[in-house]
Formats: C-alpha cells, sequence, structure tokens
C-alpha cells in the first residue's frame, strides 16, 4: 500500500519507525518534504520510505494518508490541497473534530482520528481510533495496542489522557532529583528511578477490566511505606488534581478550554 503523512514531526516520525521496523510488507511511505532533516533521516534509515517534492504529491501518489501538522496549520494546509475522490485520509490532529476534517477533506473518503503516542516507534504503547475501522485498525496493529470507539467524546477521553506523558516524565525527574539530594550518584539515582518504574509499569499491562485496585493493594503492605505514602498523597489532594486536570485537558480537546486556562488551585 501506497502511503503519506502530511507533517513529519514528532508523531509522524515515531509512526513511520514503527510501521519500518515491523518490517509490514508492501507499504511504502511518501513523506511531506518541509521537515528537511526529519524526513531525510528517515528517508535515508528506510528503503521504504520517500520524500515527495511537495504536499500535493502526498496525496496524488497515496492511497492512504496521514495528517499530522499542528491543529493551527491545519487550515491553511489542507486548504492548498485538492483531495481526490479515492483518497482514503486519517487525522492524527487532536484538537479537530472528525465534522471539520471530513468537511476540508473531501471528496476524499474520511477514515477517522487515530491517537497515537510516540512509543509506538517501538512498538508499543496504546493507539486509539475514532470510528471503527477494521482494515485501519490492521495496518496500525503493528504499532501497539489498538483501541477502536465509536463514539468521537470517548476518543478526545483518551487523547486527554495521553498529556500524562510529560507528567509522568516529570514525576521521575522529581524521584531522581530527590535521590540526587540525598547524595546519590546521579547516574545510580536514573537508574533505579527507571528501572523501578520500568518493573512496576509491566504489571499494568494485563487488561481485565477490572481497574488497578487489586496492583494498588498488591504494593501497600498493611502498615508499610507504600501505604503510607500513597494515603499521604490522597489526602493531600494529587489524584483528584489529576482527576480535574484531565477535565481540563478534555474540555481544551473540544474548544471549551484553551491553553491559558489553568485549574483553580485554591
Ligand atoms: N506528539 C504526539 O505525541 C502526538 C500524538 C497524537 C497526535 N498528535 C497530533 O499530531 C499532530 C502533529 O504533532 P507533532 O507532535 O508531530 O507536531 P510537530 O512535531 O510540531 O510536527 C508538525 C510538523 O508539521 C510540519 N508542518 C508545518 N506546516 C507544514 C506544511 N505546510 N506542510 C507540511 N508540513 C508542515 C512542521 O514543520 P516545521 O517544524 O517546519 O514547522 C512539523 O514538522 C498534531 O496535530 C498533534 O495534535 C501528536
Amino acid at each position: 500500500m501506497d502511503v503519506g503523512f502530511i507533517g513529519v514531526g514528532t508523531i509522524t516520525e515515531a509512526v513511520v519507525t514503527g510501521l519500518c521496523e515491523a518490517e509490514v510488507p508492501g507499504v511504502s511511505i511518501l513523506l511531506s518534504p518541509r521537515s528537511v532533516d526529519r524526513s531525510r533521516r528517515l528517508s535515508e534509515r528506510y528503503a521504504a520510505v520517500q520524500v515527495a517534492a511537495d504536499n500535493q504529491q502526498v496525496l496524488d501518489r497515496s492511497e492512504l494518508v496521514f495528517l499530522a501538522v499542528r491543529p493551527q496549520d491545519a487550515a491553511d494546509v489542507l486548504g492548498a490541497l485538492r483531495f481526490r475522490r479515492d483518497l482514503k485520509v486519517v487525522s492524527f490532529i487532536a484538537t479537530i473534530s472528525s465534522g471539520e476534517i471530513e468537511r476540508q477533506v473531501g471528496p476524499a473518503a474520511f477514515l477517522g482520528r487515530v491517537a497515537p503516542v510516540p512509543p509506538v516507534a517501538r512498538r508499543s504503547g496504546p493507539i486509539a481510533m475514532c470510528s471503527p475501522n477494521r482494515e485501519l485498525a490492521g495496518f496500525l496493529d503493528p504499532l501497539g495496542t489498538v483501541i477502536e470507539v465509536s463514539d468521537e467524546a470517548q476518543l478526545d477521553a483518551f487523547f486527554s489522557v495521553s498529556a500524562l506523558m510529560a507528567p509522568y516524565f516529570e514525576l521521575l525527574e522529581s524521584v531522581s532529583a530527590w535521590l540526587r539530594a540525598q547524595g546519590v550518584d546521579p547516574v545510580e539515582a536514573d537508574a533505579y528511578t527507571g528501572a523501578l518504574f520500568r518493573g512496576i509499569a509491566q504489571k499494568s499491562t494485563q487488561p481485565k477490566g477490572e481497574g488497578f485496585a487489586d496492583l494498588v493493594e498488591e504494593h501497600a503492605t498493611r502498615a508499610g511505606i507504600n501505604e503510607q505514602l500513597r494515603r499521604e498523597l490522597i489526602a493531600a489532594g494529587l489524584y483528584d488534581r489529576i482527576q480535574a486536570g484531565l477535565d481540563l485537558i478534555q474540555s481544551r480537546m473540544q474548544g471549551r478550554a484553551t491553553l491559558d486556562d489553568t485549574l483553580d488551585l485554591e
């Protein structure tokens, strides 16, 4: 299949890397030319990847095109392109609804919105998509865990949760900094922190649909240090703030809030 990407930033690099590393047979990838260094890097690393002369050529030579420009660039980029009827289009763009994208890419067939995350480069992590589409889900399956939803509000909810990536690494940074402040060697501080979080994360990869309360219990020895820290963080409102933060991000996803909105920290 001939697959194109309009916008070659962080997420396109991750998806293209994951697809190429998966060695999916018969896939040719054509990249838009603007992000010169990244596009060249990918085309030099993978034989299946080429760089187009311009954005229109990406559309004209592809059967399936992924839109991966920043939301604020989308209207200008899409408005300058001619979409043919037998082209299939998928959007990675976080904050623009399916209805709006479908209107801008007509008469092409809009398959829906997809929310990949950078770990797909290592063929790991969730890929939420709306609407369900067996063919597209099969194409994305080598990249990680595909989750298909038919309610676009649920896709926005998954996108909102993906905003926890930087806060997660901020937590690791905070833990490692605390260890360094105790006099621990910086390399050992990072090694311990990374290994701890990697090790416990592996416990959460077998979904049962029952939440994670059993893992909380398993890791909170009665009267132990985990039980105490969890109790104190709950009392300090940490997890309530995370829920409120997800509400805020979801509001932004759906156009009811902006980057300027903050959590009320009275
Ligand atoms: N990053 C994620 O984890 C993630 C996950 C899911 C979805 N998304 C969505 O995917 C989209 C891209 O995100 P990103 O993080 O990859 O952003 P990014 O790294 O900023 O990449 C956007 C790319 O689009 C290029 N671009 C701008 N104008 C263009 C044009 N006229 N023609 C062709 N390319 C153009 C930019 O080039 P210049 O740098 O030269 O401006 C840049 O390389 C966003 O809408 C985002 O919401 C991102």
